[in-house]
């Protein structure tokens, strides 16, 4: 056995697949002669060193179960100097000499500014269900939470139809629209309303100039929540007002989103990208995280993962329409 630990987090908002990457770094870093600790509650975790060591039979029976066993939160203290300094003093005592994050672009703008400030070797696992991180075509956790969606809104449209209703149907993805566009592409959607396509076309305007009407007696429009308030709650407004002719619903799916068993999918990319994040850390890579694409891993440098915005695929824009006529 080498010396000294490798350390796990997951930190930001739970993602199923989370558990599937612990196990994946777990058990890869074990045969590969190091040793593993597993640091509970993310950065907040590390910082008031609640660290102990993981075996292979602690990540044994978890690679099915969504959230996250080494629990997750949103650290204000690591955000801080001090906060950071007590971090690398507690990964000093517990003998941590590469930290591993599972998370999203805030987990990973946490690890990048530490591995800057005490030059401590950082890797990161894109774990988040937004699909948000540049560099990499799938987030481990994405795949779960798009397939949770469309069982939804499957279930959304028998009432839906029923009514002869519109539904507006409210998806998470922050400021991403990856969950609410391809959601809409596999349950049939009438339309999709993203963060992306938002700056210069009234989406509203163009689902309902398309005449959605002439040919159904119901619809469904995905929308991205929304921090500025435009989620599905202000689209279902405006069209009260605006078509006060049509009846209008809204569901907000929420945090149903985020659980579940993950995907198979999930599970191999997840197991993929952990046995990775090992051998990156072997062959000497530092401040990197581990993505995937072409369905091959590649090593993204955290400042180009988290600073370029991802963008949508526009044709994804256009199979929508041409589908929903
Ligand atoms: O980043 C993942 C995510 O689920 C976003 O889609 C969403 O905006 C946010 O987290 C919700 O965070 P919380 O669980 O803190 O409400």
């Amino acid at each position: 056995m080498k010396e000294g630990y490798i350390g796990i987090l997951t930190s930001g908002g739970d993602a199923s697949g989370m558990n599937a990457t612990i196990r994946a770094i777990t058990r890869s870093a074990i045969c590969n002669g190091y040793k593993v600790k597993g640091i509970y509650r993310g950065y907040e975790g590390l910082i008031n060193d609640e660290i102990r060591e993981l075996t292979t039979e602690d990540v044994s029976n978890i690679i099915q179960r969504g959230g996250t066993i080494l629990k997750t939160a949103r650290s204000k203290e690591f955000e801080t100097p001090e906060g950071r300094r007590k971090a690398y003093e507690v990964m000093q005592k517990e003998k941590i000499h590469t930290l591993f994050v599972i998370g999203g672009d805030g987990s990973l703008t946490g690890a990048r500014i530490f591995a800057q400030e005490y030059d401590v070797p950082c890797i990161g696992l894109p774990g988040t269900i937004d699909n948000d991180l540049w560099g990499t075509d799938l987030t481990i956790g994405y795949d779960t939470a798009l397939n949770t969606i469309v069982e939804c809104v499957d279930k959304i449209r028998d009432t839906a139809t029923s009514h002869e209703r519109i539904f507006f149907v409210e998806v998470m993805g922050r400021d991403a629209g990856f969950l609410a566009q391809n959601s809409a592409i596999a349950s049939g959607a009438e339309a999709a309303i993203i963060p992306e396509d938002q700056t210069d076309t009234d989406q509203l305007e163009e689902f309902i100039g398309r005449g959605f009407r002439k040919t159904k007696n119901s619809s469904i429009v995905i929308v991205t929540e929304s921090p500025t308030g435009k989620g599905a709650a202000y689209y279902a407004e405006r069209v009260r007002k605006e078509y006060p002719q049509y009846d209008v619903r809204v569901t907000i799916l929420g945090h149903l989103q985020r659980g579940g068993s993950p995907s198979a999918g999930d599970r191999i990319l997840a197991s993929r990208l952990g046995c990775a994040s090992i051998q990156a850390m072997m062959e000497g890579q530092r401040n990197v995280m581990i993505g995937i694409r072409n369905d091959k891993v590649v090593y993204v440098p955290f400042a180009e993962a988290i600073k370029k915005n991802k963008p949508i695929d526009k044709s994804l824009i256009t199979v929508l329409n041409e589908l929903s006529i």
